[in-house]
Formats: structure tokens, C-alpha cells, sequence
């Protein structure tokens, strides 16, 4: 974009930022950008949220956060997405797609995080098979996986109720987790 006016960079950013929002049966989720550091502030200030997360973000951590999710859209093709309700337009939560490291491999990780006040609905559910079509027919990719505290029984349903798999148990950064994996079903699997 070297010597292209303000007017065309508002105009790519507008045309990337529509190719990697989805539309569910009940959610519209945008890719994250800078303008959503309220709202992703907001959603970590809750307390049953920070406690699974381990920690609330602050403004500044949000901000970076935001950047970082930005950059990882732009040069990974794929990161986190923040969730509205398509009626009201209110903050849902955030899932996403992230590239991780493991057995020396690059994987594709998915999570997911909703307003406490919104649990029980199935908007995780409904964001993890966006996630994951996201992955298989967008990305071209053909497995993901998701790690959780073994002890995150919430989010083990999610991985299970979208037909992930539980593989083992693995130790992250020093934590015990809980591996669990989806592979890209062949044709006429489907
Ligand atoms: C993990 C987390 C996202 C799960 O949220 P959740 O609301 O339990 O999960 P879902 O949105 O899929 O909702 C499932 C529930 O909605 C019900 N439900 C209602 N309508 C549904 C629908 N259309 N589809 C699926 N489930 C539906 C299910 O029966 C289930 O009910 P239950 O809570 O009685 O078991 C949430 O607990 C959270 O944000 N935790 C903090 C952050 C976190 O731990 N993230 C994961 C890190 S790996």
C-alpha cells in the first residue's frame, strides 16, 4: 500500500475486515481489532471469567492485546474474533484461532470465552463450530485442537459438544492441561 492515499488503506482494511467476519444463527463475529479494547476490557473485568483466565486485563494489556490480534489477522490470516448478539448488539464474548506449538508441531488451537451472564445459551458451542469450519474450509487446515484446565468442565463440554475428541493430558507452561483434538472429516464422512 507504499504511496496509496488514506482513502484506499480505509478501503482494504474495510474489505479484510468483512471477509473475516462470520455470521452464526445468533452471533456476528468480528475480527479483533483496535476497536475492540472496551469490550474485550469489559469481558475480562468479570469475575467468573477472570477466574478461569486467571487474571483480569487491564486497559493497557487489552490494548496490546487488541494490536496483537490485529497483526495475527494480518499476517496468520486468522485470529481472534469478538461476539455480538445480531439482534441487540450486545458483547457475547470471544473465540478464535490461534497457530501453537506442540510435540515440536505447529497446531491449530481454538478457545473461547463468554460473559458469565450469557453461559448456559449455547453461544460457545455456537462460536467453536464457527472456529472450526473457519479452519477446515477457510484455512484449509485439517485439525484443531483445544487445551483447558482439566478442572474447566464448561469448557470440556464446549470441546465435546462440537465433536472434539479427548486426547491426553498435557503440561503447558508449567499446567497441567487437557488436550483434546478435531480432525477434518474425509469425504463422504461428512
Ligand atoms: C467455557 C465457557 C465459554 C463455556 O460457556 P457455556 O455457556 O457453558 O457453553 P455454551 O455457550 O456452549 O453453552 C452450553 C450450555 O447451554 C445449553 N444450551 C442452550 N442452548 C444451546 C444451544 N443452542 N446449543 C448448545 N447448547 C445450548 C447447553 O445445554 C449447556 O447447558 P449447561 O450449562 O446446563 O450444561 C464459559 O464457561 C467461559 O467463558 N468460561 C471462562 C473462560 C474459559 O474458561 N474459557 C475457556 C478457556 S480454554
Amino acid at each position: 500500500m507504499a504511496g496509496r492515499t488514506d482513502g484506499d488503506r480505509r478501503l482494504r482494511d474495510l474489505v479484510a475486515k468483512a471477509a473475516r467476519t462470520r455470521l452464526t444463527e445468533r452471533l456476528r463475529l468480528e475480527p479483533v481489532g483496535p476497536e475492540h479494547v472496551r469490550d474485550l476490557f469489559l469481558l475480562h473485568q468479570d469475575d467468573r471469567v477472570a477466574a478461569w483466565h486467571g487474571r483480569r486485563l487491564t486497559a493497557e494489556s487489552a490494548r496490546r492485546w487488541a494490536v496483537r490480534g490485529q497483526r495475527g489477522w494480518d499476517q496468520e490470516g486468522v485470529d481472534k474474533w469478538m461476539a455480538y448478539d445480531r439482534q441487540t448488539g450486545e458483547l457475547i464474548g470471544r473465540s478464535g484461532l490461534n497457530r501453537t506449538e506442540l510435540d515440536g508441531q505447529s497446531r491449530l488451537e481454538i478457545s473461547w470465552t463468554v460473559r458469565s451472564d450469557r453461559w448456559g445459551n449455547g453461544y460457545a458451542t455456537e462460536m467453536g463450530r464457527a472456529g472450526v469450519e473457519f479452519a477446515f474450509e477457510e484455512l484449509g487446515d485439517t485439525a484443531v485442537i483445544a487445551v483447558t484446565d482439566p478442572h474447566n468442565l464448561r469448557s470440556r463440554a464446549v470441546m465435546e459438544r462440537i465433536g472434539m475428541s479427548f486426547v491426553r493430558e498435557i503440561t503447558r507452561d508449567g499446567t497441567r492441561s487437557t488436550l483434546y483434538a478435531i480432525a477434518k472429516p474425509g469425504p463422504g464422512q461428512r
